[in-house]
């Protein structure tokens, strides 16, 4: 049975600031935020906006009526889930108007959590053969203002249709992973925003992969002579240039050309949003369906969560793919957002709504949104 992914599709919020003025207001050179780190902008999330009205937004974006009915698993990965206890999938039910027959739970291993859920996606629907799993990645990344991480935030979510017979990309069922207990990004349960050894963070990303590239060759036998691309988990474009770059005395000067090529392809909406944290990766693949992907290409995934657990696994662009990837609506995504300044961004960041807010919906510019807080209970609703 072929499995992967039928849909995807993912939402961004539509504030963003530029990077050039973060850096010009920081004092750094800004050669050093769009080179040195590798980003140009970065999405702005408002207050009403959280983990699970950008995973309501990015799933509607991509579900109809037949879909909902089949869906018999929903996992949400995310970081920055709103409460401790309910997951953020419950509350997609009534946003997304889904049935009640579904299984729905949120995942948590830092950025690797949307790829925890598209393996056990993956396993249910081989389970259940005409079902289909909703995979939701959403996160706002948070560092703090002035903080060595602030350049490398973001937001944003990505939504994944599994099932049978996938239309966008099979998944070949070939992975190789690993986990080591390291200390290299945290955020304790008191902290809004993360703690990071961003340095040591980026050593133990590019040993992962390394470790389990060598892992996934001997392991099937294959080369990157095999994949036309190679996708990573970009939290900032530039981590995933040092994971590339270490195979470029290892391959031939016109295999690392391409693959280096075509991972430009794939950060381009990375370097427009930021980090997506457990979407990363698959905004990354967006990007390359969207910008430059053809049918039947191999590709090899790189999944990264610190704390920290990595994975390899690899799947193949489907023919017909464009059917159901529309490039202009995606790319429209992107385009149709407002810049803020930094001085408003900055007095955003300040906002935290306590017990009581009421938000007023005639001031939401978004298709889901938090409504009310009410006995320290998060509502939401759909926008009409
Ligand atoms: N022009 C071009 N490049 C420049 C530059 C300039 N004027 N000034 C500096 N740079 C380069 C540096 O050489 C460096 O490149 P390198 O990484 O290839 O060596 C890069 O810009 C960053 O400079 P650095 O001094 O290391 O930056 P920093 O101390 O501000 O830290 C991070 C950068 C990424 C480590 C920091 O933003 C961070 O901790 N972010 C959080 C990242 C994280 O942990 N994410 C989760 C992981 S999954």
């Amino acid at each position: 049975m072929d499995i992967g992914i039928d849909k995807i599709g993912f939402y961004v919020p539509k504030d963003y600031i530029d990077i050039v003025e973060l850096a010009k207001a920081r004092d750094v050179d800004p050669d050093k935020f769009t080179i040195g780190i590798g980003q140009d902008k970065q999405a702005v999330p408002q207050p009403y906006q959280d983990a699970v009205t950008m995973a309501a937004s990015a799933a509607d974006s991509i579900l109809n009526s037949e879909d909902k009915q089949a869906i018999g698993l929903m996992i949400v990965g995310t970081e920055s889930s709103i409460d401790e206890s309910k997951s953020t999938a419950a509350f997609l039910m009534d946003l997304l108007d889904l049935p009640e027959d579904i299984r729905a739970y949120e995942i948590k291993q830092a950025c690797y959590g949307a790829t925890a859920g598209l393996q056990a996606a993956y396993d249910f629907v081989s389970l259940n053969p005409g079902k289909k799993a909703l995979v939701i990645a959403s996160d706002i990344a948070r560092y703090g203002i002035k903080t060595p991480g602030e350049v490398t935030q973001g937001a944003g979510s990505v939504a994944m249709l599994i099932g049978e017979d996938p239309r966008v990309v099979k998944l070949d069922h070939k992975s190789v992973y690993m986990t080591r207990n390291v200390g290299d990004f945290w955020r304790p349960t008191f902290s809004k925003v993360a703690f990071a050894r961003g340095k040591f963070s980026n050593q133990v990303y590019v040993d992962f992969f390394n470790t389990l590239w060598d892992k996934y060759q001997a392991k099937y036998d294959v080369t990157a002579d095999d994949f036309k691309t190679m996708l990573f988990h970009i939290p900032y474009t530039k981590m995933g240039t040092k994971a590339l770059r270490t195979l470029e005395d290892k391959l031939s000067p016109e295999k690392y050309a391409e693959l280096t090529a075509n991972y430009q392809e794939s950060i381009k909406f990375s370097r427009e949003v930021g980090n997506l944290y457990t979407g990363s990766l698959y905004l990354g693949l967006l990007s390359y369906l969207v910008n430059a992907a053809k049918a039947n290409e191999k590709l090899l995934f790189f999944s990264y969560g610190s704390g920290a657990v990595g994975e390899i696994f690899s799947g193949e662009i489907q023919p017909g793919f464009e059917k159901v990837i529309d490039k202009k609506a995606l790319q429209a995504v992107i385009d149709n957002r407002q810049k803020m300044s930094i001085s408003d961004y900055e007095k955003m960041y300040q906002i935290e709504y306590q017990d009581g807010t009421i938000v007023d919906p005639t001031a939401v510019d978004a298709e889901f949104y938090l409504s009310e807080i009410k006995e320290n209970e998060r509502l939401y609703k759909k926008n009409k």
